[in-house]
């Protein structure tokens, strides 16, 4: 064989190994994960920072991630809702079903919505292990909303905060 039809074959050859073990990957993840986290872990949703928001929270997780939610009102409901995390897969993926959850509510619909529960039903529940990664987000989003309800009664003090 020629030196370039063996380079030719050897590449053909890794690329086979890796779409097999790439299969192998998804296989074991659709053992332990529905099609909603897959979607949601692939192609995750209002994953970004939002400047001057009208809430704001950073709260560091019981596994010592942190995770952000940014959320801007517009006519008394959620117009916009990012997030950002150093976490998990997981825990992006359970950011952004809660900022989903979340848009287009008002204060009290989303308070009332984005929870634990709500985002394991969505997803179709997850491994014990990562259940606080739902937690992470669903607190996360609550203290937001708290801090817009704070930003409301003090909204002077908007301008000096770090987000
Ligand atoms: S492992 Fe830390 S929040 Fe998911």
């Amino acid at each position: 064989m020629s030196p370039k039809k063996k380079n030719s074959a050897d590449n053909a050859d890794i690329e086979k190994f890796a779409r097999e073990l790439q299969d192998q990957i998804m296989e074991q993840i659709r053992k332990k994960y529905s099609e909603t986290v897959i979607d949601h872990w692939q192609n995750p949703r209002n994953f970004r920072k939002i400047e001057t928001p009208d809430g704001y929270a950073s709260v560091k997780g019981s596994c010592g991630d942190t995770m952000e939610m940014f959320i801007k009102m517009n006519r008394e409901k959620i117009s916009e809702c990012g997030f950002q995390t150093d976490g998990c897969g997981t825990t992006i993926v359970c950011g952004s079903v809660a900022t989903e959850l979340a848009l287009n509510k008002s204060f009290t619909e989303a308070l009332a919505r984005v929870s634990t529960d709500e985002i394991l039903k969505i997803l179709g529940g997850l491994p014990p292990a990562d259940i606080h990664c739902a937690e992470l987000a669903a607190e996360t989003l609550r203290r937001a909303l708290a801090d817009h309800l704070y930003q409301k009664q003090s909204p002077w003090k908007k301008h000096y905060r770090k987000s």
